[in-house]
């Protein structure tokens, strides 16, 4: 002998007020995220809205080159020999380590670049007389570090976590087909974990930047699927007519 399960529509009143209560307070809050995310990932690229560059550029960083390089490919070019670039570029994409600058790179900026690029210049530029000075421009911007995407996976995983959670249990109570609501249910938890784990890949390929816009729509999805569904069912929908209880 079975129990029908419990329906919003078997909830008194102050319970409905809870749920709805609940979910619109999470509703605000999934936007405030979104709004957040907007403005916060926007115009790294220099271009106006967020686009899939933007996340590589959060994640991934600008690993193109370094200011040192576009100068002597650029406006520098006339003070350097091209065997000597290479060294310097060689250098750069070695990770522009400290043992070899005293060595093999100061020597090429003494030639000429250090007629200007000294404090005693009294320019206002870089100075390349000093390792401490040179890094400033020699540095591959490689987005967030790791320390802060642990820091914010953490906080991701509990917080989110704990979200889908209040508003799965709030979903157990509508009438829907099991596995659609199972589906709902449990996506968001696999998704976060994706999204999280697709953080540290674009670190290291910016390809998975697709994997972290998609599992954020998918989040977004899911959660918005439970929240319409949970509303829509705690003030519209009616019990079913008595049926005639005489099957087990
Ligand atoms: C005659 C003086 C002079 C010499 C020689 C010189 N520079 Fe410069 N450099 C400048 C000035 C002035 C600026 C700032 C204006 C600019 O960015 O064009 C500058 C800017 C730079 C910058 C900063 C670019 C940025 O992103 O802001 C770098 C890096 C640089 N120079 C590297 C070099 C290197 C390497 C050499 C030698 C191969 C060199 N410079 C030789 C005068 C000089």
């Amino acid at each position: 002998m079975t129990m029908g399960e419990r329906r919003f529509y078997d909830c008194g009143v102050s319970e409905k007020l809870l749920y709805t209560a609940f979910l619109l307070l999470m509703g605000v809050g999934y936007l405030m995220a979104l709004v957040y995310l907007y403005t916060s990932f926007e115009g790294y690229d220099g271009e106006p809205g967020v686009s899939i560059e933007d996340i590589v550029y959060n994640y991934y960083g600008n690993r193109s080159g370094t200011r040192l390089e576009a100068a002597i490919r650029g406006p520098m070019a006339g003070y350097i020999q091209l065997d000597d670039r290479h060294v310097i570029v060689e250098w750069l994409k070695s990770g522009a380590l400290e043992n070899d600058y005293s060595t093999v790179i100061r020597p090429i900026l003494e030639k000429t670049c250090l007629n200007c690029h000294t404090p005693a210049s009294g320019l206002n530029i870089p100075d390349l007389s000093s390792y401490e000075g040179i890094k400033k421009v020699a540095e591959v911007d490689t987005g967030e570090s790791l320390h802060t995407l642990m820091k914010l996976s953490h906080i991701h995983l509990f917080g989110v976590g704990l979200v889908a959670l209040g508003i799965g249990l709030v979903f157990r109570l509508a009438a829907t087909a099991t596995w659609f609501k199972a589906t709902l249910m449990v996506l968001p938890f696999a998704v976060i974990f994706v999204d999280i784990l697709a953080w540290f890949l674009t670190k290291w390929d910016p390809f998975y930047a697709y994997t972290v816009v998609t599992a954020g729509g998918l989040l977004g999805l899911a959660w918005a699927g439970q929240m319409l569904i949970s509303l829509y069912q705690l003030w519209f929908l009616r019990a079913p007519k008595e049926e005639k209880n005489s099957a087990s």
